[in-house]
């Protein structure tokens, strides 16, 4: 009785308090990873190391299970932003909308949201986050993460996985590494100098280490030259002894290009999905691991170092004590057959999150509001819903690869189904109701836009640009997987200008995976824009609550990369045409996105960091104190319009001018919800190693703490290393909206 009593208040104790707390220390899962190691047969670990094939399982992807010793087999699924294949789960807002809520709060909570959706249905490792770094804004997969930014893409990924992670699932950060575009991406090889591979690519998965990332996964190109899953220099050297990295090594779906002893001897451990790998753009059988064994190409020691490595984040995250069984069948993601038991791991909730970080996700680029016009939207008695990207999309469309509707997310691997996804024309005309008319036209046909706009009180008008996974050459309106260029689909463009000759109230809403070219948005009758990305599920919910600016709190959504019209804004672009797999080399170094444009003297069209909110604030009081630990860097900030709202804080650091860093970088951001007239002060600790903590929302003092923020990779020393000389620090609204400065 004594001890359930104790487990029991432990139990509602660790619900409030403890969701972060792990079962086991690393040590103390992999001595037992050991010792079960140590009582398998050789078939069994193969077992454990080898994918159960495309089609051999109810996962995307799947290891053998050991009945004798309880070991299940691990089901592994897709994706970063919701269940795919299957059925009854949430359609989150993508990677890169989580990366523009700028809030650790909502990225935790759809971490957490995420994992006890993949744990309700029986999956063990959710394939994600991904946390390729938006080298080219066309990159085809970039929404899957966090931008271009690589300490946001970090902030991001150490959110995500302390959410996915405290429900007992394992996450694996993906992929690794240099990832960065999907033509020719099963052999292209990206070839990156030291110091940039540290600061701008790994930096994300340092900071996953740091938040006990279970498995990463290595990618399909060839890093300098060398196939990812069989490069040594990246999976043991920087991974293991420089990282510190625990958990196990997992190859992309086919990536493992070369013999198994190659592989392991690189450090791979897991090869999915098991039959197929693909060598020089062929594809072939899997890589024989237990021939390879039984010949003496590779070693027992090693083999069990490979099988501990996979046994060690199960039992650090207690998947060894209860766990719901596999309920679904990724072969039949209609939800046929008896595989599939249907179970729904929806939630109230999670549709209430899904629609709360869409709506903190969505940026307001422009808003002129005088009398009825601009937003939030009064009360408009005639209201036009135009364009295609308004309605429903065909939701069983081979991983969403139609664009016939609204998107709310990209194709491929990363998408899910869309059954649930609620349209705006549906949530609009809800909203409206009776007290108005709304007035459809759901194609993107100019002239049926035209007149639908003319002479409403307001004409909405959507438009979008989608990307997605290459997979097997997959083509989506012209587009294999990378995009083409920067304009908007369907003549997207276009359209919003033609509505705008016609209508003074013009509201363009745009869903898109990255920057497009927004050569309109100075029009004088496009009165407000709203960058919607790629929001989820609740998407319309989720617009009509911006509009009409029914929570308080929002918008507050800043943009995770710059907005220019011209690719040529951009440091690097695509290869599209090589002959055979080509190299790219990253040239631009340090200077991605909004790094690039400043050094560069380009003013994009709208900056990185930027967004707008219904209310207005002011900065002022800026202190600095250096002290031996670091630096705080403290403001204070008022909201000085009429209506309450969130400001999101950032501090830039200037580095000394011979630290050779770009003129400045993100290393701080905030959100801070404030009634009309009242202030709070913020505070940003840098370096402050042993303080690391989230918002302690009740004071409204915020610590936004990292690693090394104030430190560069010295390649001699091979170490970060805190340049000397004078730094600055800016704080602002937004990378070209500085508001206060000063140096230490
Ligand atoms: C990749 O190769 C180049 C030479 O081609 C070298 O300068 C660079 O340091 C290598 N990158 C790493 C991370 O070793
Ligand atoms: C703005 O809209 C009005 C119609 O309401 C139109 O007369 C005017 O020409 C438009 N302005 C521009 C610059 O297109």
């Amino acid at each position: 009785m004594v001890s359930l009593f104790f487990l029991s208040l432990f139990q509602i104790y660790c619900l409030f308090l403890c969701t972060t707390t792990q079962a086991r220390t690393w040590d103390e899962a992999r001595a037992l990873a050991e010792a079960t190691t140590a009582q398998l047969t050789l078939d069994e670990k193969v077992g454990i190391l080898i994918g159960k094939g495309q089609f051999g399982s109810r996962c995307v992807g799947d290891t053998g299970s050991v009945s004798r010793l309880n070991i299940p087999n691990f089901c592994m699924n897709d994706g970063p932003a919701g269940l795919r294949a299957t059925k009854g789960g949430t359609g989150f807002p993508a990677g890169i909308n989580a990366a523009s809520t700028f809030s650790r709060r909502l990225m935790r909570a759809r971490g957490v949201a995420l994992g006890e959706e993949f744990r309700g249905k029986g999956v063990r490792v959710y394939l994600g986050p991904a946390m390729d770094i938006m080298r080219s804004p066309k990159a085809g997969r970039a929404w899957e993460s966090f931008g271009p930014e690589p300490w946001l893409n970090g902030e991001s990924a150490y959110e995500t996985i302390m959410g996915i992670q405290s429900t007992g699932v394992m996450a694996c950060a993906k992929h690794l590494i240099a990832n960065n575009q999907e033509h020719w991406r099963y052999g292209l090889s990206a070839d990156v100098d030291d110091r940039t591979l540290h600061e701008i690519y790994w930096w994300p998965f340092l900071r996953s280490i740091e938040a006990d990332v279970a498995s990463v996964m290595c990618a399909y190109n060839r890093f300098n030259q060398t196939s990812s899953c069989h490069n040594k220099g990246l999976l043991t050297n920087l991974l293991r002894k420089e990282g510190g990295f625990e958990g196990f090594v997992v190859s992309d779906w086919g990536a493992t290009h070369d013999s198994v002893e190659e592989n392991v001897d690189a450090g791979l451990d897991m090869e999915q999905p098991g039959d197929w790998i693909v060598i020089g753009g062929a594809v072939y059988g899997g890589s024989g691991l237990k021939d390879a064994v039984n010949e003496g190409r590779v070693d027992q020691s090693k083999l069990n170092r490979m099988v501990t490595n996979v046994l060690t984040p199960y039992y650090k995250l207690g998947q060894d004590g209860s766990y719901p069984a596999i309920n679904f069948d990724a072969q039949k993601p209609d939800g046929s057959g008896s595989n599939n038991l249907n179970v729904v791991v929806r939630t109230d909730a999670h549709t209430a999150l899904a629609r709360e970080i869409a709506v903190a996700s969505a940026v307001l680029l422009k808003n002129r509001k005088s009398g009825s016009r601009g937003l939030p939207l009064g009360q408009p008695k005639t209201v036009a819903v135009i364009g295609q990207d308004a309605k429903m999309p065909t939701h069983n469309c081979d991983m969403n690869k139609c664009n016939d509707g609204t998107m709310v997310v990209g194709w491929g691997s990363g998408s899910y189904t869309l059954e649930n996804v609620v349209p705006p024309i549906d949530a609009i005309t809800n909203r409206i109701g009776s007290s108005g008319v709304v007035t459809p036209s759901l194609s993107n046909n100019i002239g049926a836009a035209v007149a639908a706009a003319r002479g409403k009180d307001v004409a909405i008008v959507f438009a979008n640009a989608m990307s997605g996974e290459l997979g097997l050459y997959d083509v989506v309106v012209g587009n294999m997987g990378d995009r083409n260029d920067l304009a908007l689909w369907w003549g997207g463009g276009s359209m919003i200008e033609a509505v705008a000759t016609v209508n003074e109230n013009t509201i363009a809403v745009i869903h898109s995976v990255g920057p497009v070219s927004m050569s309109w948005s100075d029009h004088p009758n496009i009165t407000g824009i709203i960058y919607a990305g790629a929001p989820g599920e609740q998407t319309g919910p989720s617009l009509v609550d911006v509009l009409w600016g029914l929570n308080p709190q929002y918008p507050s959504g800043r943009l995770p990369f710059a907005i220019s019209d011209n690719e040529a804004d951009y440091p690097a672009s695509i290869v599209y045409n090589s002959d055979g797999f080509p190299t790219i080399r990253y040239t631009e170094k340090l200077l991605l996105d909004y790094r690039y444009m400043e050094s560069e003297g380009i003013k994009p069209r709208f900056d990185f960091g930027f967004g707008l909110s219904y209310t207005t604030f002011q900065y002022f009081g800026l202190e600095i104190s250096p002290s031996d630990t670091g630096v705080t860097v403290v403001v204070t900030i008022e909201n000085t319009g009429a209506v309450p709202g969130t400001e999101i804080p950032q501090l830039y650091l200037g580095f000394p001018a011979n630290a050779g860093e770009p003129p400045k970088v993100l290393r701080g951001f905030d959100e801070v919800f404030l009634q009309a007239g009242s202030s709070s002060s913020v505070t940003f600790n840098l370096n402050q190693h042993d303080l690391r903590s989230g918002p302690d929302l009740k004071t409204l003092t915020v610590l936004l703490i990292a690693d090394d923020t104030d430190s560069i990779w010295d390649v001699p020393s091979q170490s970060w290393v805190r340049p000397s000389g004078t730094f600055t620090a800016y704080v602002g609204s937004a990378h070209s909206d500085i508001r206060l400065q000063g140096t230490f």
